[in-house]
């Protein structure tokens, strides 16, 4: 694209359109840094509350709070382009009622000029997704794994065998149509999300869903080896950069200690070399 043609960022009618084509490419991302990376390769740039273990260390995504996302939101979108930014409302900022929702979903758009949410929820958060999308607030749902439901759920488990299928079936024909432009399907046996996939008009975004989903995300930490902590079998590693960033600050470390870090060449002198 060049200086005089500005790039059109990508917008959830977009999204909507990309149904049953080439797949869509999401990471999530929460710097600007990464998000410049992400912008480059992907569809859409995630600012997930996963943001809460990986960047703040938290047990879980129950503790991030809206002005985590702000802020995050914010560092997210000045480093897209092109790409669209979506932003998880975090736990307690929605579910109460639609009033609410709409309260917090306006909030991040407004001070972070994201164009569009996340939340999780199927059957029962239908009314509050119909309350956003037509106050226009563009909604991506979320369904089968919530983490947000951790503890109702037990554990980060596969949700939708067995008696289960039906259940994760009707959230995601529920957010359809309460107008989600896009649903998020996590943890979804693979055969269940491709006949998801085959019952909706809206693209499905899966993650350890299978690959007849119509896009797929992961954690961008996550697939670049930086976030070790745990590793769900859905994690496909493209890159150890935490065994690499571990082997440089070790030789920083051993440098400075031994006192070859800084040479000459890193260090100021004491009179300004004249030029010729
Ligand atoms: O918070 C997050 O990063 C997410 C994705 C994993 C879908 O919700």
């Amino acid at each position: 694209m060049s200086a005089t043609s500005p790039v059109r960022p990508v917008l959830p009618p977009d999204i909507r359109a990309r149904k049953g084509g080439e797949p869509l490419v999401v990471l999530t991302a929460y710097s600007t840094p990464m998000a410049r990376l992400v912008d480059a390769h992907c569809d859409i740039a995630l600012v997930g509350d996963s943001l809460g273990m990986v960047i703040h260390g938290l047990p879980s995504t129950l503790g991030v709070t809206l002005e985590m996302m702000i802020l995050h939101g914010r560092a997210v979108m000045r480093g897209c382009q092109k790409a669209m930014v979506v932003i998880d409302m975090p736990f307690g900022s929605y579910e109460e009622d639609p009033q609410q929702a709409f309260r917090n979903a306006s909030r991040l758009m407004a001070e972070t000029g994201a164009p569009a949410v996340k939340l999780e929820g199927g059957v029962h958060m239908a009314e509050t997704i119909a309350f956003l999308t037509a106050r226009g607030v563009p909604v991506m749902a979320h369904v089968g794994l919530t983490p947000q439901s951790v503890n109702t759920l037990g554990g980060y488990k596969v949700v939708g065998r067995a008696d289960e299928a039906a259940k994760v079936m009707a959230d995601a024909k529920a957010v359809e149509a309460a107008g989600a432009f896009s649903v998020v399907l996590e943890k979804v046996p693979q055969g269940l999300a491709a006949r998801i996939t085959s019952a909706l008009s809206i693209p499905t975004i899966g993650i350890g869903a299978g690959v007849a989903c119509d896009g797929q995300v992961l954690v961008v930490d996550d697939m670049l080896g930086l976030f070790t902590d745990f590793r769900p079998k859905f994690v496909k590693r493209y890159a150890e950069l935490g065994k690499t960033a571990d082997a440089a600050i070790a030789a920083y470390a051993a440098e400075v200690r031994n006192c070859s870090f800084p040479a000459d060449e890193h260090a100021f002198p004491d009179e300004v070399p004249v030029k010729k």
